[in-house]
């Protein structure tokens, strides 16, 4: 006992040391958590991030890229599925209609997006005026997500029911919490510079 004792001892600390060293380590994985720390949704920031780790590295650019490329993949993924929705038969009129105009607001949020994803790519090339494109990236990022709030808003009431209304208004929520998280990298990202 007298003997195992230090050796316990001593492996917990050194087992504690290297936790603490690998958790503030400089590593695109501590990278991307400390950046999502100061978001809304830090966990599923880090989720949605995370696997993109070996492109993004530790560039505060290549993070804000790839945080819009998913916002902007989800975004249309789900506008996919809505159009399908409203194309189902036996819809009621109340209902066509609210499918109608989610797609509607999607289909112009991933224009914006789209459009922004562009304006970004600009924010790195020289002698282009970075506050210019990134305060055009904010305003239409954040267009964006109103339309995704709106869209899934007009599911919060009855005028659709059913597994239609609640596998759009989990999408929705989804997507807008992922567009939220790419607004506030974007938005730490332009403070920065
Ligand atoms: C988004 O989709 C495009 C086109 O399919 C793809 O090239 C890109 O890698 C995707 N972005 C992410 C972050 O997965």
């Amino acid at each position: 006992m007298a003997k195992t004792f230090p050796t316990f001892l001593f492996l917990s600390v050194m087992y504690i040391i290297a936790g603490i060293a690998n958790s503030t380590a400089a590593t695109p994985s501590n990278f991307i958590k400390s950046s999502c720390s100061t978001t809304t949704y830090p966990t599923l920031c880090f989720e949605s991030l995370s696997i993109y780790a070996s492109t993004i590295q530790q560039d505060p650019h290549q993070l804000v890229q790839t945080a819009l490329s998913v916002s902007l993949n989800n975004t249309q993924s789900t506008k996919t599925f809505v159009s399908k929705c409203y194309k189902l038969k036996g819809l009621k009129a109340t209902e066509y209609a609210a499918l109608h105009d989610c797609a509607e607001e999607i289909s112009d949020s991933v224009d914006r997006l789209r459009k922004s994803l562009k304006e970004l790519k600009l924010c790195k090339v020289k002698g282009e005026d970075f506050r210019w494109h990134i305060s055009n990236v904010e305003t239409w990022v954040s267009s964006a997500l109103t339309d995704e709030t709106t869209c899934g808003d007009g599911f919060s009431g009855n005028a659709v029911n059913g597994k239609i209304k609640d596998s759009i208004r989990a999408k929705m929520v989804n997507v807008a919490q992922v567009t939220s998280n790419a607004l506030s990298l974007i938005n730490q990202y332009g403070a920065k510079y």
